[in-house]
C-alpha cells in the first residue's frame, strides 16, 4: 500500500506534488520521492523516511518543472532505502507503483538475461524495464509500451509512468490497486485517493479495474488494455478532505475492517506454490530437522494470532507449540535453546516486551522468526527470520487488518512446517491452499453486510457487560472479540473458553448480559451449542457466530450472524470480522473516540 500521485499543467508540479503526498502519508511513510520533468529530462529525488526527509531534500536539490509524479511508500519488496524508494527510473521512464507484481521473481530474471542491470531490490523496478525495453523494441509511443508491458505483469498495481521523450503525457493503469482522475483546468491529475488531489479539484474520474489512462494538460483518455477508448462523465466529490481520507468511511477502524479482503489477498500473492502444493516463504526454508518445539511470543492482538496459531501448527504440523505472553516469557528465565522455533508476532515490529523476549531467546540459542507488518521494523531485523504481511499501515489503534493478515502469515507458516515434517498431505495441503485463494471473497461477503451487526449492536448497546465464548482455536478469537471491544466501547468484556463457562462466568448470567458464542461448524460445534443453551436458560442473550446453512443454530439463539464456510484450521479468520464489526458498532452507538480510544497506543515502545 502506498500512495502515488502525478500532475501535469502549466504550474510548478513539486509543490502539488508535496502537496498531495502529504495527504497520502497515511498509506505509507517509510521513504518519498518525486520525478519532474523539465526541459528534455526529468530530475528523480527521493528520501527514505518521512515525507518531511523529502521536503528538506528538496530545498537542496529543488526539481522544477510543470510535468511530475511522486509516490509514498510502504515497502513491500526490499527495505525502505533511497534506491529502493519510488520513482523507479530506467533510461527515459520513470514509474511509480502501488500494489505488488506477483511474478516479480520470472521478470527479473528474464529481464538480467537480456541485460537489464537492476538498481533496487523492488518488484517496481522491473516495470520501469518493461516499459523501456518495450520501446527499444519499437512501440510507438509510451501508452503502447505501456500497454505492451502490463501483458507480462501479473499481480495488484497503479502504476503512473511518464516518458523523458514524450514530454505532456502521463501514461497509468490499475488492477486492485486504487486510481483516481482529477480533472483541471488546462491541468490535470492523477492519484492513488482523491484525498491527494481534493485542495486542487473535486471532479473526478475513478479508473476501473483493467483500465489505462492517458493523461494530458488539456483533457485524459479513458482506455482498456487493449487500447479500446472507454468512456464515463466525471463525478463531483462532495466528502470533506477529512472524509476523504477516510475513503468515505466514518472511522479509519471501519475503512481497515473494510480492507481486510484486499489486505489478506496482498498478504497470499507469491506466496501459494500450487505447482508443488506448498507455499512459498519469500524465500526462506526452515530445516524442521532441527525444531522440536515452537514458542509464540506476542503481546495484545498479535498474542491472540499466536494462539490460533498453537492449533495452526500443532494441527498441521504436529509439533508441539507454546505462546506466551512477550512480556512474561522474558521475565522467567524461560527454557528455550537451540531446538526451539520463536516465532515473534508484531504488526508495528516496534513492541518493546516482544524485542527483549527475542534478544532472550537468542541469547539462548533459539532461532527466531518474525512475522511483522512493517518492513525492516526493529523486531524483523532483530530475527533470523523476517516475514512480512502485507496489510499496508493500520491507523485505527485497534488492530484488524493487522490481525487476520497474521493469521495469514501463520497459516502459510504452519503449511510451509507441514509440508516438511511430512504430516501434511499434498492433498490436504492443496485444499488449504485452494481456501487461502477463496478467503478473501468470503471476508468481502461478511464486511458488506454491516447492516445486521450494526442492528444487533444498537440493541445490546447499553450493556454494561459482554462474554465472548468460543471452543479450539474459535477460543483465542474469543478473546479477542473481548480485547477489541473493551479497547474502542470501553464495555468490560470477557472471553472465555465455552467449556469453562460453568466454572465461573455462568454466574454472571441473567438478562442483562449479551454473550457473543463462536458456534461455526466442526468437531465441537454440538458441545458448543450446549453451552448455549445453559446460557440461554439462563435468560442471558445469546448473539451466535454461525456458518451459513446452519439451521438448527437459530432455535438456540436471539440472534445469528452467518459467515461463509471454510477449512476448520481458516474459521477464524472469518468468524472474527464479525466481532471486529460489533465492536465497531456499539462503540459508534456510544459515540467513543473509535480510532483513538484512550489511554491506547498503536506501536508500545515501553516495558
Ligand atoms: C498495542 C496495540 C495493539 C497491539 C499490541 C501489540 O497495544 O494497540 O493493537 O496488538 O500493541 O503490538 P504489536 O505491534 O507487537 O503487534
Amino acid at each position: 500500500m502506498c500512495g502515488i500521485i502525478g500532475y501535469i499543467g502549466s504550474r510548478q508540479a513539486t509543490p502539488i506534488l508535496i502537496g498531495g503526498l502529504s495527504k497520502l502519508e497515511y498509506r505509507g511513510y517509510d521513504s518519498a520521492g518525486v520525478s519532474v520533468w523539465n526541459e528534455g529530462a526529468s530530475r528523480v529525488v527521493r528520501c527514505r523516511g518521512k515525507l518531511s526527509g523529502l521536503v528538506e531534500k528538496l530545498t537542496k536539490e529543488p526539481a522544477p518543472g510543470t510535468m511530475g509524479i511522486g509516490h509514498t511508500r510502504w515497502a513491500t519488496h526490499g527495505r525502505p532505502s533511497d534506491e529502493n524508494s519510488h520513482p523507479h527510473k530506467v533510461g527515459p521512464i520513470s514509474v511509480i507503483h502501488n500494489g505488488i507484481i506477483e511474478n516479480h521473481l520470472a521478470l527479473r530474471q528474464e529481464l538480467s538475461a537480456a541485460g537489464a542491470k537492476f538498481s533496487s531490490e523492488t518488484d517496481t523496478e522491473i516495470f520501469a524495464h518493461l516499459v523501456a525495453h518495450a520501446l527499444t523494441a519499437g512501440a510507438p509511443d509510451l501508452t503502447t509500451a505501456v500497454r505492451r508491458s502490463l501483458l507480462k505483469v501479473r499481480g495488484s498495481y497503479a502504476f503512473v509512468v511518464m516518458s523523458d521523450k514524450e514530454p505532456g503525457t502521463l501514461v497509468a493503469a490499475k488492477n486492485s490497486s486504487p486510481l483516481v482522475v482529477g480533472l483541471g483546468d488546462g491541468e490535470n491529475y492523477v492519484a492513488s485517493d482523491v484525498t491527494a488531489i481534493l485542495s486542487e479539484t473535486r471532479r473526478v474520474i475513478f479508473v476501473e479495474e483493467g483500465e489505462m489512462v492517458v493523461v494530458k494538460r488539456d483533457g485524459v483518455t479513458l482506455m482498456d488494455f487493449e487500447g479500446k477508448v472507454r468512456t464515463r462523465e466525471p463525478k463531483t466529490i462532495t466528502w470533506s478532505a477529512v472524509q476523504a481520507e477516510k475513503g468515505g468511511f466514518k472511522h479509519y477502524m471501519l475503512k481497515e475492517i473494510h480492507e481486510q479482503p484486499r489486505a489478506v489477498a496482498d498478504t497470499l500473492v507469491g506466496r501459494i506454490d500450487l505447482e508443488h502444493d506448498d507455499v512459498s516463504l519469500d524465500g526462506i526454508e526452515l530445516d524442521v530437522s532441527k525444531i522440536k518445539r515452537v514458542i509464540f511470543i506476542a503481546c495484545g492482538t498479535s498474542y491472540h494470532a499466536s494462539m490460533v496459531g498453537e492449533f495452526l501448527v500443532e494441527g498441521l504440523a504436529r509439533i508441539p507449540v507454546d505462546v506466551d505472553f512477550a512480556s512474561e516469557f522474558r521475565y522467567r528465565d524461560p527454557i528455550v535453546g537451540p531446538g526451539d522455533l520463536v516465532v515473534a508476532v508484531s504488526q508495528s515490529g516496534e513492541t518493546l516486551d516482544t524485542m527483549e523476549a527475542i534478544r532472550e531467546a537468542k541469547k539462548k540459542g533459539a532461532q527466531v522468526f518474525a512475522i511483522s507488518n512493517v518492513v525492516e521494523a526493529s523486531i524483523p531485523r532483530l530475527a533470523d527470520h523476517a516475514f512480512y504481511t502485507h496489510a499496508g499501515p493500520e491507523i485505527g489503534v485497534a488492530s484488524t487488518k493487522a490481525f487476520t493478515t497474521q493469521l495469514i502469515g501463520i497459516a502459510l507458516l504452519a503449511i510451509h512446517l507441514g509440508r516438511r515434517t511430512g504430516s501434511l498431505s499434498k492433498e490436504r495441503a492443496r485444499e488449504l491452499l485452494a481456501e487461502l485463494i477463496a478467503l478473501p471473497n468470503k471476508m468481502r461477503d461478511i464486511v458488506e453486510s454491516g447492516a445486521q451487526i450494526q442492528a444487533i449492536a444498537r440493541r445490546y448497546g447499553n450493556a454494561t457487560g459482554f462474554l465472548f465464548l468460543g471452543r479450539g482455536s474459535q477460543f483465542p478469537i474469543a478473546l479477542e472479540g473481548a480485547l477489541k471491544l473493551k479497547e474502542i466501547s470501553y464495555i468490560h468484556a470477557e472471553g472465555y473458553a465455552a467449556g469453562e463457562m460453568k466454572h465461573g462466568p455462568i454466574a454472571l448470567i441473567d438478562e442483562h448480559l449479551p454473550v457473543v458464542v463462536l458456534v461455526p461448524r466442526g468437531p465441537s460445534y454440538e458441545k458448543t451449542v450446549s453451552n448455549l443453551a445453559e446460557v440461554r436458560a439462563r435468560q442471558g442473550k445469546v448473539i451466535a457466530i454461525a456458518t451459513r446453512g446452519d439451521n438448527e443454530i437459530g432455535g438456540h439463539s436471539d440472534d445469528v450472524i452467518v459467515i461463509p464456510d471454510t477449512a476448520l484450521e481458516l474459521q477464524p479468520i472469518l468468524t472474527v470480522l464479525p466481532l471486529q464489526m460489533l465492536s465497531y458498532y456499539v462503540a459508534d452507538f456510544k459515540g467513543t473516540d473509535i480510532d483513538q480510544p484512550r489511554n491506547l497506543a498503536k506501536s508500545v515502545t515501553v516495558e
